[in-house]
């Protein structure tokens, strides 16, 4: 051997790596897959990921586009000037906020590897970052990641939040240097009115903490609610960013177009990490997403009322079983807390292991997204009203002991018609172990 040396060959990961915390839901994800090589029909409302269309006027745009070879060169890492125009006009048309294209907006490849690079943008190593808990993963990881400490805080959306906010603020030593906000949020759908954000402004600027708002969910809304955007609160400008997305409102979250919006500063360090990382998205993509954003508002409501409805059957189904939920006025996402009687002493992930198991419906475990998630789970309307309809029936049938109408491995034909051709391709992805890590509490 050359060299002479006969010790094995290791590859050390890097730090960064290595800091990421154990994966807690491989034997759930492992026994979906199993499932499915079996064939059976597992009813998946474990991730955020959509399941209905892009709309289609934007689909043609796409292709139009793409059979022009002046798009298929590098674009701008930023995102070309005209998209970038089209967000700022979708932000004064529906929130009033004003935004400079050129300063004030930068595009991103989805708003999860936005937020994940402001964090390399923004921290350095020991810096502290406050969470709410529980949190969508990547608030936390990103923050992980870029050499940063979590602090976490239980989640509300009130002055006792705030309150708890403060209370880090004022005492721990180096000061927190930013704060997350996620309203509507994952996975507890919780939400928030306009003087929430004016409150935290003020904090923010009491204490010289920045604020990311993560808006995913922003235009995901019910009953005629409609979120506030953190960059309509005066002042906000100064003291921090939201991001948004174009993967929940108009379906496209393959497409990978999300945007950071806010204080130009903040803007300005992202796009400089971005400008050394990647050269933007495929032309074609932003083109089409500037015609959605122009054109998709009716698009958006439509779509709207899809989740409203779903969420109205998932709703009653789980009052039914025997939960104590709330109804979400927003978010993709109802946050139900598990009956005593149907956890049975189990932690939610062994009980989504067991409900996987027993009645073929995969749910995200409320611990997942944080210690305060216990005894919850997130279950994402992501199946239409007829397989969530199903998923309860099944779920009925596991945890009540009532008869189980259908058995998976022998759909009736009206199940069959209710299958999305999704469930098929998510069979696939899931043999293929491409969602990796993700494919359960990742959207
Ligand atoms: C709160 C939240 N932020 C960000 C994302 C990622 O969105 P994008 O597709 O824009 O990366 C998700 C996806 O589920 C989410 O739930």
């Amino acid at each position: 051997m050359a060299g002479g040396n006969d010790a094995p060959f290791t590859i050390d990961v890097s730090p960064r790596i290595k800091r990421l915390p154990p994966y807690l839901f491989a034997r759930i994800n492992a026994l979906k897959a199993d499932k499915r090589r079996a064939g059976n029909d597992v009813i998946d409302l474990g991730m955020g990921n959509p399941i209905d269309p892009s709309p289609d006027f934007v689909i043609d745009k796409l292709a139009e586009a793409a059979h022009d070879p002046k798009n298929h060169r590098y674009s701008a890492s930023v995102g070309i000037f005209n998209l970038r125009r089209e967000v700022a006009l979708k932000y004064k048309r529906r929130y009033g906020v004003e935004l400079d294209p050129n300063t004030e907006v930068v595009a991103t490849i989805g708003s999860k590897e936005g937020f994940s690079h402001l964090m390399l943008a923004l921290l350095g190593s020991g810096d502290t970052v406050v969470v709410g808990d529980p949190a969508y993963p990547i608030h936390m990881y990103a923050v992980a990641l870029a050499g940063g400490n979590v602090i976490s805080v239980p989640l509300g959306n009130d002055e006792a939040f705030l309150a708890r906010i403060e209370h880090v603020l004022k005492n721990l030593y180096p000061r927190p240097k930013l704060i997350v906000l996620n309203y509507p949020h994952n996975p507890a759908a919780v939400t928030v009115d306009a003087p929430f954000y004016e409150k935290a402004v003020a904090l923010a600027r009491q204490y010289n903490v920045l604020i990311v708002n993560d808006f995913a969910y922003g235009e995901t809304c019910f009953d005629g609610y409609k979120a506030p955007s953190f960059l309509a609160t005066p002042g906000a400008k100064e003291v921090g960013v939201e991001f948004s997305t174009m993967s929940k409102p108009y379906n496209m979250a393959g497409w990978r177009v999300g945007f950071c919006c806010g204080n130009s500063e903040i803007v300005r360090a992202l796009s400089t990490i971005k400008g050394y990382y990647d050269y933007g998205h495929f032309a074609p993509i932003q083109v089409a997403s500037i015609l959605a954003l122009r054109n998709g508002d009716e698009f958006v409501r439509e779509q709207c009322l899809i989740y409203e409805k779903r969420r109205d059957v998932l709703v009653a189904g789980l009052r039914k079983i025997g939960w104590t939920v709330e109804n979400p006025r927003a978010s993709m996402f109802v946050w139900a807390k598990v009956a005593e009687k149907h956890l049975a002493g189990q932690g939610s992930i062994d009980f989504c292991y067991r409900v996987l198991e027993e009645a073929d419906v995969a749910m995200a475990p409320g611990r997942g997204f944080g210690e305060n998630g216990e005894g919850f789970v997130r279950i994402a309307l992501v199946e239409n009203e007829l397989r969530i309809k199903q998923a309860l029936r099944q779920m009925d049938a596991a945890l009540n002991g009532r008869k189980r109408h259908v058995r998976p491995s022998n759909l009736s034909r009206a199940d069959m018609e209710a299958r999305p051709a999704s469930a098929i391709v998510d069979a696939m992805q899931d043999a293929a172990g491409e969602h990796g890590q993700s494919s359960l509490i990742g959207g």
